[in-house]
């Protein structure tokens, strides 16, 4: 389907668009004032990842897991997206874009991009705690319900959860990222520590010669191809010198 999609972009007005996939991590939200996951002020600093993001942990403490997400949640209604979601999203004047996510929040779409894959999950949905890919028991939460507590039924009677991918789970959109791969014209990796894997990988499946931008203030957690531009700059910034600089040259 998504296939599909991004071919009838491809000729949109009768040109044929340029196809940019762009893998988005943590950092991208940083300047909207969301937290990054590891580092000094990371996420996994202050909760244990085992204890909130895995399966056991839910099993051992559902409360915790639960009000951990909807503290997230909460945090993510107050914030906005920042320039670098704004120019990514203004990439699809130009370009058939698919933005491969890692992020569970919704800043992508709320700053105007239309073709998001969320690789672990999205914090705004909730899901079946007994199959978590269920797609009838996935709905999208909204105001003023915001928060899952304990009682809260999915549509198969189990407990709700949130529908974020945590660790050990397996990750059914890997497949739609790998097939947004093929046939880009260039590759963008944004705010990520490239640690966490099968989503980390989605660089090897790069056409062999195509450009490869990585915009990251730090270093990363890989060996990036030789022909790899490093654009060490904060996700906005960053996504000026990509369209000023590189894109189009
Ligand atoms: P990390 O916290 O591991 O990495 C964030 C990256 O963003 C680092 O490389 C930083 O250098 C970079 N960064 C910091 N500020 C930035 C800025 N202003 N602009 C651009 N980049 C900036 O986060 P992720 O790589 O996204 O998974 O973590 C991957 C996964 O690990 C997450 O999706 C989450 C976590 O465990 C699950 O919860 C399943």
């Amino acid at each position: 389907m998504r296939e599909v999609y991004a071919s009838l972009k491809l000729f949109i007005g009768g040109n044929i668009m340029k196809r940019i996939t762009i893998l988005t991590g943590a950092g991208m939200s940083a300047e909207s004032g969301l937290s990054l996951f590891r580092g000094g002020n990371g996420l996994w600093n202050n909760y244990p990842v085992e204890q909130v993001a895995t399966p056991e942990g839910f099993a051992a403490n559902p409360s915790l897991v639960l009000e951990f997400y909807n503290k997230r949640r909460t945090e993510l209604l107050q914030v906005e997206p920042n320039d670098g979601h704004r120019l990514v999203a203004s990439l699809e004047e130009k370009y058939a874009v698919t933005v491969v996510t890692q992020n569970v929040d919704n800043l992508h779409e709320r700053a105007g991009s239309t073709n998001v894959i969320h690789l672990h999950g999205e914090l705004m949905k909730v899901c079946s705690s007994r199959n978590p890919n269920d797609p009838r028991c996935v709905r999208t939460l909204s105001s003023p319900d915001l928060e899952i507590k304990m009682g809260d039924l999915a549509a198969d009677g189990s407990q709700l959860r949130p529908f974020i991918v945590w660790f050990g789970e397996a990750v059914p959109l890997m497949e739609d990222a790998i097939a947004a791969m093929q046939g880009i014209d260039a590759f963008v990796i944004i705010g990520t520590s490239l640690n966490v894997y099968p989503a980390a990988g989605l660089l090897h499946y790069a056409p062999a010669g195509v450009p490869i931008y990585l915009i990251d203030p730090n270093d990363v957690n890989a060996t990036l191809p030789s022909n790899a531009i490093h654009i060490r700059k904060g996700a906005s910034e960053g996504m000026n010198i990509l369209i000023n600089e590189y894109l189009d040259k």
